[in-house]
């Protein structure tokens, strides 16, 4: 029998906002089976801000990139069983052959036992933007008890676990996120104080926040806001860049330079890009999977329902659509 995928191509270049027409449908017919490959069906992709900067560098008429979901449907691959659940790079496609010997965007794996907690988890805590922050904080922030943690994008997928976590760790959480709503969710989740950029004085709002200074620094967004928690790091604070989102849509951004705080406050600040930690893949899945059944560690999705919307999906995500991780569920 032969198997059609419905694939979305990256129609056209981004200039700017993401808009319907950077992104076109179409039908693909599947080979059959070759030894070593096996067949998997989408039950939920995920749509991630990386998606926007990275597919400026590919040519037009690209799949577009991102991680899903997938089952088994058929194999020709004993460590890739019919039934399983497993995470792949596919891209936005909702059927795929998949050779992992010769896979070269992330090596496929089945997903560890999650016991009652959806799959999809698999594209969020318990998966890249999870380990995102869980590395990312412990690693290059090494947060201590007591210190002030504060994170930008605070609501999302990444920024909502790193407070949670900086929370375990004994510090004082303060996030910065875009709504009331958003806001009033963090402060359930624990965090401290909470600050919406889009209605308050951030400068202002964070002195209040922050009265001991920030002693690290998760940053999700960069531009402004992170100028305006820059303005408050202690001395030896650390900062991890983990994210520039306030420019991915080519906005220029007008900042101070930031070099004279790091000579004379003696700062730390590392970017990074979370597959630095590939080889510890799974050790950060079981930390958070531990932490949720432990109660200290809660998720959120903003589920958006069927493959076509993909491309909504993915706008609405970037202008802050979403609270949590966003997803499509096929
Ligand atoms: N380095 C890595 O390996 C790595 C891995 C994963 C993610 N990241 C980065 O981490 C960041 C968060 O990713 P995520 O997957 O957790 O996405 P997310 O936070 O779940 O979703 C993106 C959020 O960004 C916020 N946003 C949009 N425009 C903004 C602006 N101009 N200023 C401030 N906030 C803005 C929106 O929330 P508001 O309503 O709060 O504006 C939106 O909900 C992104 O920068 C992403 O590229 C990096």
């Amino acid at each position: 029998m032969v198997v059609t995928s419905l694939n979305w191509l990256y129609a056209k270049k981004f200039e700017g906002e993401p808009t319907p027409a950077n992104f076109r449908l179409v039908e693909e017919e599947l080979p059959p089976l070759q030894d070593g490959q096996f067949l998997a069906q989408a039950t939920f992709l995920s749509v991630d801000p990386y998606m926007r900067p990275y597919m400026r560098s590919y040519p037009e008429g690209t799949l577009m990139i991102g991680g899903q979901v997938a089952t088994v449907l058929e194999s020709r691959n004993p460590a890739f069983p019919v039934g399983a659940s497993v995470f792949g790079q596919f891209g936005w496609r909702t059927h795929t052959v998949c050779d992992p010997s010769k896979d070269t965007s992330g090596k496929p794996y089945v997903l560890p036992d999650f016991g009652s907690l959806p799959a999809s988890l698999a594209l969020g805590v318990l998966g890249m933007p999870g380990n995102t922050a869980y590395f990312g904080l412990l690693e290059l922030c090494a947060p201590k008890e007591g210190e002030t943690v504060v994170v930008s994008g605070a609501a999302g997928a990444v920024g909502s676990i790193v407070g949670q976590i900086a929370k375990i760790k004994g510090c004082r959480v303060v996030g910065i996120a875009g709504s009331d709503d958003k806001c009033k969710w963090l402060k359930e989740l624990g965090f401290d104080e909470v600050i919406n950029y889009k209605t308050a004085n951030v400068k202002e709002e964070l002195q209040r926040a922050a009265p001991k200074g920030v002693d690290c620094y998760f940053d999700n967004v960069g531009g402004v806001i992170t100028e305006a928690v820059m303005r408050l790091i202690n001395t030896f604070g650390r900062i991890a860049v983990c994210g520039t989102i306030s420019n991915y849509n080519g906005v220029p951004i007008q900042v101070q330079d930031p070099q004279t705080d790091f000579v004379f406050k003696q700062l730390r600040m590392e970017g990074f890009i979370v597959s630095r930690w590939v080889n510890r893949w799974t050790e950060g899945i079981m930390a958070n999977l531990g932490w949720i059944r432990e109660g200290k560690l809660q998720w959120q999705e903003t589920v958006s329902e069927g493959f076509k919307s993909m491309p909504q999906a993915f706008m609405d995500m970037l202008k802050g659509g979403n609270t949590g991780k966003a997803v499509v569920k096929v």
